[in-house]
């Protein structure tokens, strides 16, 4: 199969630092375009890495070139930029969460359906070797049936301001991070029915969005899990699984760099500790391959698609659950 042709919607940090370098570093894929509104940056992007740029959408999404969009604008504009995409029956690779509310994003998922392309959530960390090897604790019956799990997510204030201080751009902490620990129980138990038993959602004092978020989550097969989230604090990046049998912690779980070696705590029934360690890797380049996978094979793009069906019900149900306006989008 020849290299699938990607352009870049979206050149913030995050595409400039993370995925143009990944997408150059992937067997695959070739980084064909980037597109966004600010001449410079577009101009910049295309001469460092040798591709085309356009300031408008319109230009990039009739290129009969391009068969994959890699969106990486703000969060409240994934649902009106990923209808865009799809229309011109593109793949559409989206960076998480795909949409902020449920219906927005079964619609999506319908629409590439009926155009026959992909649709990819870009929860990079789930193809990293550290997050394999807890599926595999978990799976394999490293600590026996799994009775409880905690997760934590949080970030400090960012220097740079971006849109994750407008609610209208799908600014704040429950689609900006808590998006994360509900994606990493969705991968631990895809099989699961999961109910959310309790959600709270904080604002502190002087934010315009949602500053941090508290959710128990039972699921079907009786394990109860806490996840935490929050924005503007000091960074925790966590997860802590309890099983009859013994118990895994592993920090840095979801953001890290390249370098990251991941280490395992785990203690046996009686609370003995050992440390095991695993492997680096770049997870934006082992997402990128992933997503491949979906553009091939209509069963891997089906399955994404319910998994990404999945993660946006539980996050619909937290925000509900808190009482926390999910209709809010851009020109609403
Ligand atoms: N997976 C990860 O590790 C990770 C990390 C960070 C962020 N992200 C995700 O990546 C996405 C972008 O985050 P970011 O941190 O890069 O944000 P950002 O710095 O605010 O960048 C988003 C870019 O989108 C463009 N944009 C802004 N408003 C727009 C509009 N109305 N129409 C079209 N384009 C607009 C802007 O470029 P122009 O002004 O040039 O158009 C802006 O630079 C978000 O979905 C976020 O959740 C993922």
């Amino acid at each position: 199969m020849r290299s699938q042709r990607v352009a870049v919607w979206g050149l913030g940090g995050h595409a400039i630092r993370n995925i143009l370098p990944a997408l150059a570093a992937t067997n695959g894929v070739e980084l064909y375009g980037v597109c966004s509104r600010t001449e410079s940056t577009v101009g910049s992007c295309a001469q460092k890495w040798n591709c085309k740029g356009w300031t408008e959408p319109e230009p990039m999404l009739i290129d009969k070139n391009v068969d994959i969009i890699f969106l990486a604008t703000p969060i409240g504009l994934h649902f009106e930029h990923g209808m865009r995409v799809l229309a011109a029956a593109k793949h559409f690779w989206c960076e998480k969460p795909l949409t902020c509310r449920l219906t927005d994003t079964l619609e999506l998922l319908e629409l590439s359906r009926s155009k026959r392309v992909s649709v990819c959530e870009g929860h990079m960390y789930l193809h990293h070797p550290q997050f394999r090897r807890i599926l595999d604790y978990v799976r394999g019956g490293s600590v026996g049936r799994v009775v409880s799990i905690g997760c934590r997510f949080g970030i400090p204030r960012l220097e740079q301001e971006t849109f994750r201080s407008d609610p209208l751009r799908g600014g704040g902490a429950l689609f900006d991070v808590g998006c994360y620990p509900v994606s990493a129980i969705e991968a631990l138990f895809p099989d699961q029915q999961m109910e959310v038993s309790y959600a709270v959602i904080g604002t502190r004092e002087g934010s315009a969005v949602d500053t941090d978020g508290h959710a128990i989550i039972a699921l079907s097969n009786a394990v109860r899990v806490h996840l935490e989230w929050r924005i503007n604090c000091a960074y925790r990046n966590e997860i802590d699984i309890w099983g009859e049998k013994g118990s895994i912690f592993s920090d840095k779980v979801f953001s890290k760099s390249p370098d990251h070696v991941p280490e395992f705590r785990l203690r046996n029934a009686q609370g003995v500790e050992k440390t095991e360690y695993g492997s680096t890797g770049d997870h934006f380049s082992l997402m990128l391959q992933y997503f491949l996978g979906t553009v091939s094979d209509m069963e891997s793009a089906e399955e994404e698609r319910s998994r990404i069906a999945r993660r946006a019900e539980v996050l619909e149900r937290i925000a509900r659950g808190a009482g926390y306006p999910v209709n809010r989008r851009q020109g609403e």
